[in-house]
């Protein structure tokens, strides 16, 4: 019986071996949507502290890590660390996945960039909230211009991170590992305003560190206003001193034929939605190891068959351009 074309891929499609640097937080859930994939597998952790993973390899050295047999390494350690040890991938010859933010600065965001065009290899972002239930369909609508006339959008982040989180992790809380606020919490949304409606020209912003002291180098609190250069502003609000626990990430849209207001802990939900000609819907549940499975199926796709990339570095640069820009009025 002659086998069809997709089976055939199918029995020939390579394995993707992945190695991650950094075993945190994040790197777990990395390494549990990587065994979601058919045909992919981690191979080797780096990390300065010596980790247990189960039949994996681990490594203390990163050059030891950097010389195993990887096709993609996934950086998932601190942010100040992620141009530097991108650029240490990409140039000993891996592709690679790096977290969010991209990095620090928007010079080496470039740095990165143009390393990966050095080598010939391909880097990509880890923004997987693109892929919520929520981001697709809010995409969709913004896409089909179904809003009319986009006049303003307001994004809200009231969360609670508090003396536990910074005692977890040494980097957290510090100006040049962490970077701020809108870097480690925020940057998700910051990215979907980017996404959605294109880049925008900052015009002023305010910060406070109200109740964080010397636990961070930053603010807990900040406010920027902004407008589109599609036309249109808006504002984003963001804490992370709420009282006891995280509140909400909301994002209201106002257009010249509807309204909309997605909420939620994590923006995961629509709470109003009137648009002209618009069906209710209801939609899946949003699932982050299932989106970052699909960061994973979508560089895989690429690197084998060039598909378009969700999240290009251009975008990531972009995004850690904008924060950037918002923190120039410190
Ligand atoms: N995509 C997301 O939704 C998401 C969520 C959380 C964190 N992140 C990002 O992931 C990254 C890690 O965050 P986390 O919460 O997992 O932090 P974490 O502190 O839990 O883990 C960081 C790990 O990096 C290791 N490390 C530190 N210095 C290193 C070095 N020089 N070389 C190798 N390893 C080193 C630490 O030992 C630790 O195991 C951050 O950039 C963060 O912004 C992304």
């Amino acid at each position: 019986m002659p086998i069809s074309w997709p089976k055939l891929y199918h029995l020939i499609q390579l394995q993707m071996k992945v190695g991650l640097i950094g075993y945190g937080n994040i790197a777990k859930k990395h390494q549990a949507a990587i065994a979601k994939i058919e045909g992919c597998t981690l191979d080797a952790i780096y990390d300065v502290v010596p980790v247990a993973a189960e039949s994996t390899p681990t490594f203390t050295e990163l050059k030891e890590f950097l010389d195993q047999d990887l096709d993609i390494i996934s950086v998932c350690s601190p942010n100040g660390l992620h141009a530097e040890h991108s650029i240490q991938a990409l140039n000993s010859g891996h592709h690679v996945i790096c977290e969010k933010p991209f990095a620090l600065s928007s010079e080496a965001c470039a740095e990165m960039i143009a390393t990966a065009e050095k080598n010939e290899k391909k880097i990509f972002c880890t923004m997987q909230n693109r892929y919520s239930p929520v981001s697709q369909w809010l995409k969709k609508i913004v896409d089909e211009e179904a809003l009319g006339q986009l006049n303003m959008v307001n994004v809200a982040c009231y969360w609670n991170r508090n003396k536990n989180y910074y005692k977890q992790s040494d980097w957290r809380g510090k100006a040049e590992a962490d970077g701020g606020t809108l870097f480690t919490q925020f940057s998700h949304y910051v990215d979907s305003l980017y996404w959605l409606f294109g880049d925008m020209k900052i015009l002023n912003a305010q910060f406070q560190n109200f109740d964080h002291g010397d636990m961070i180098e930053f603010e807990d609190t900040g406010i920027f206003s902004f407008l589109f250069h599609q036309g249109g502003m808006g504002s984003f609000a963001y804490t992370t001193s709420c009282f006891e626990k995280n509140f909400e990430s909301t994002m209201t849209l106002i257009g010249s034929k509807g309204t909309i207001k997605v909420a939620g802990q994590y923006m995961d939900s629509i709470e109003y939605c009137n648009v002209e000609g618009l069906a209710p819907t209801t939609l899946l549940a949003n699932d982050n190891l299932a989106n970052i499975a699909a960061v994973y199926r979508n560089v895989i796709s690429n690197i084998e068959s060039n598909s378009t990339v969700m999240t290009t570095p251009l975008d990531g640069k972009a995004v850690v351009k904008l924060i950037e820009q918002v923190y120039s009025f410190r």
